[in-house]
């Protein structure tokens, strides 16, 4: 472990002295095991065939047809997972090819939440099915290895010295607010969280050690919260301000979590990630980022301001009102922050992953892990 510390460390610091050459981060991890929603989800809804396809231009930035991935190219998580072992991570569901699952597996599915799913619910894989999920990997993991099969899934010690990722919690927060108020949303965190809680414990009881933990984004920011909510509500950036209120008091309430489990697991390693302040910035002073449209979908219908539309989503072909409509991408990709309204560009998604080597946004600050 010390010696993942120092490279951990040292390489940081050499990044913070050098140019900041993010496809060289070195995370110095054997495995990573995710446990999140669309913000990271690999493939497994489509694997399981609960969402119905993905149509194009889903996937055409990088993979060049629909990935499994809700964005036209990668996710954080495969910023993090190529950066790691130039690999992506299989989803855990995926069973067609030949998944490798040997530097880790992807319980993501979107749709979910931390809460376990209402009858209404549209993914059924909440954050305690992901976890009883990554249980039987491991079981049928330990009986398999020594086998004909052992490089394809992770060595015994992975599970300890693998890292564990989460990012989850955006849903529950959205999706309450189609029936609550704003008071009602912000008096449910405490539950939601202590059902994250529950699942971080059985984890670490289990032998996990190394947590990687992503707050939640700006929901008010997205464009589907504008069209359904309106702009009534919106704060100088044009986002919602109920939704990013609550968003915050999530932050603040998951980050004294993981300063308690920090306290609790005292051989653990715990960062949170303030995956917030990185969307925000970007959504505010997107100009000097590069992008042109903060809260305008890339795909989708309905033209400026939020080309979003809830009765069509992206890459689809629909009759509305007697008229036959599509809902296509748009020119640039790399201008917009939102891809589909919901999810963000790969453009984003890199620029997000690009600022969390700098440490500025992850508590502990990586100097601080020693
Ligand atoms: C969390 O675990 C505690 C103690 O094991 C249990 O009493 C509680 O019901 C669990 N909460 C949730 C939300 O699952
Ligand atoms: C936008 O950039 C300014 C100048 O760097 C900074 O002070 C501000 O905090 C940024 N906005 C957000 C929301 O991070
Ligand atoms: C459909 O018609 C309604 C009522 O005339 C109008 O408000 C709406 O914008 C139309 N939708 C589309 C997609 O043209």
């Amino acid at each position: 472990m010390a010696v993942t510390t120092f490279s951990f460390l040292a390489f940081f610091t050499t990044l913070l002295l050098s140019s900041p050459v993010i496809s060289t981060v070195h995370f110095n991890y054997p495995a990573i095991f995710n446990f999140g929603d669309s913000n990271s989800d690999t493939g497994c809804v489509i694997a399981a065939g609960i969402g119905g396809l993905l149509d194009p231009p889903y996937g055409q930035t990088y993979f060049h047809e629909p990935s499994g991935r809700f964005s036209d190219g990668r996710l954080i998580i495969d910023f993090l997972s190529h950066a790691m072992d130039k690999r992506f991570l299989n989803a855990y569901l995926e069973s067609v090819g030949v998944p490798n699952f040997r530097r880790g597996a992807n319980f993501a599915a979107a749709g979910s939440t931390i809460l376990p799913p209402t009858q209404y619910a549209f993914c059924p894989f909440s954050f305690g099915n992901q976890v009883a999920q990554f249980f039987s990997f491991k079981a049928r993991v330990l009986q398999l290895l020594g086998g004909k099969l052992d490089k394809f899934v992770p060595r015994e010690d992975y599970f300890r010295k693998g890292l564990y990722t989460f990012d989850i919690g955006q849903n529950d927060l959205a999706g309450a607010f189609y029936s609550k108020t704003e008071d009602q949303v912000i008096a449910s965190i405490p539950t939601i969280l202590q059902e994250f809680e529950n699942g971080t414990k059985k984890l670490y009881d289990q032998g996990a050690r190394n947590f990687w933990i992503h707050n939640t984004g700006p929901l008010g920011c997205l464009p589907q919260n504008l069209f359904v909510f309106g702009k009534e509500k919106s704060d100088k950036h044009g986002c919602l301000r109920p939704h990013n209120h609550a968003a915050r008091v999530f932050n603040l309430q998951l980050l004294a979590l993981c300063r308690k489990l920090q306290h609790e697991f005292a051989d653990a390693r715990i960062t949170y990630v303030d995956i917030f302040s990185i969307k925000f910035d970007l959504i505010s002073n997107f100009s000097r980022y590069g992008f042109e449209h903060p809260t305008t979908a890339c795909c989708g219908y309905g033209g400026p301001p939020l080309n979003y539309d809830s009765r069509i989503s992206c890459g689809q072909t629909k009759v509305l009102n007697g008229t036959t409509v599509t809902a296509k991408g748009c020119d640039d990709f790399t201008k917009y922050v939102s891809w589909d309204g919901i999810h963000y560009t790969e453009a984003a998604n890199h620029h997000v992953w690009s600022q969390i080597p700098t440490g500025k946004y992850s508590y502990p600050l990586f100097s601080e892990k020693i």
